[in-house]
């Protein structure tokens, strides 16, 4: 049975943990020149709607250092920019690729390639979620701070696709997620609820940015308008301003808080530049870190 990675929801804790061990190997033996070309005859489409820096280079360098290869797909150079439909398409690739990334905005159009897909399709980030960014934020976690239980996690800014990921890995790990976002940009209700009913999740919503941030050890913040939202910028900047991630935030969090930015990001706009370039930054490490554990992820998902 194949297996998709659409969300977080799709792998258990103990695959998580798995799956950021693996991660914390390959990144060791990528320094030591000993990661094994495992993915030999593999091939990873990318099929994106949307620009990328990270996670299609990331993507690609952690198939190709697997011994594997890629071939990167634009939409509009496809013929769904014609009308083939998405289900038609997911069952052509499969027969010419062995696993497919997708980079789109409608959530759905990732569960209907992965429905039609007889190959894993991984998640490269839609408008609901993106599980990969979080995975490999997790493994950053682990990597600085040696543990994911007991840690407290501060998400300040958009209830955003990033927000969302970071709920879901609360209710499949159960360390405490402090969300504070201005009025009207919550994370959706139902993403919300679905934490807490089916999963372990322990968040709690602040209006005041400075009560998220107060006993967090890792904080985390992402640009105010999302890809398919720059004609709400200029609206967004206005309810965002006092949820800015800057120096007076920071100075309200613990000393040993780290800061993290899935990136791009917007200086002086969601976060400072003192604070993004300031020691407390792990902002490039997590940018690496991609590399690793999505090398991690395509490695399970195709030996599995
Ligand atoms: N963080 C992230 O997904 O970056 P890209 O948009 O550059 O892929
Ligand atoms: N929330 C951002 C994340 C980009 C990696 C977006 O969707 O544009």
């Amino acid at each position: 049975m194949k297996r998709d990675f659409l969300s977080l929801w799709d792998v258990t804790r103990e695959e998580i943990f798995f799956l950021i061990d693996q991660a914390l190997q390959l990144k060791r033996d990528w320094l030591q020149g000993t990661v094994k070309p495992l993915l030999r005859q593999k091939t990873l489409g990318l099929l994106f709607t949307k620009p990328s820096t990270r996670t299609r280079v990331s993507f690609e360098g952690a198939m190709h250092r697997l011994g594997g290869s890629c071939t990167f797909l634009s939409v509009q150079d496809t013929q769904l920019a014609r009308s083939e439909p998405l289900t038609d398409t997911a069952r052509v690739l499969s027969r010419y690729i062995d696993a497919l990334v997708v980079r789109t905005y409608d959530h759905q159009d990732v569960v209907t390639l992965a429905q039609y897909a007889s190959i894993p399709v991984i998640n490269g980030l839609t408008d609901l979620c993106h599980p990969c960014q979080v995975l490999s934020d997790l493994m950053t976690v682990m990597e600085k701070k040696k543990r994911l239980d007991n840690v407290v996690v501060a998400w300040i800014g958009d209830g955003n696709n990033m927000a969302h990921s970071w709920i879901n890995a609360s209710a499949r790990l159960g360390f405490r997620l402090n969300i504070s976002c201005p009025d009207g940009y919550w994370p959706s209700a139902w993403v919300l609820e679905r934490a807490r009913q089916e999963g372990i999740a322990d968040i709690g919503l602040y209006e005041d940015p400075v009560e998220a941030v107060k006993d967090a050890v890792v904080i985390n913040t992402d640009v105010w308008a999302s890809m398919g939202q720059e004609h709400e910028a200029e609206k967004r900047r206005k309810a965002f301003w006092p949820f800015q991630l800057n120096a007076r935030l920071l100075a309200k969090a613990p000393k040993e808080a780290i800061v993290l930015h899935c990136l791009p990001a917007h200086r002086g706009e969601e976060i400072t530049e003192d604070v993004l370039e300031g020691p407390q930054s792990v902002v490039f490490d997590q940018a690496e870190n991609r590399l690793h554990a999505q090398a991690a992820l395509l490695q399970w998902l195709l030996s599995s």
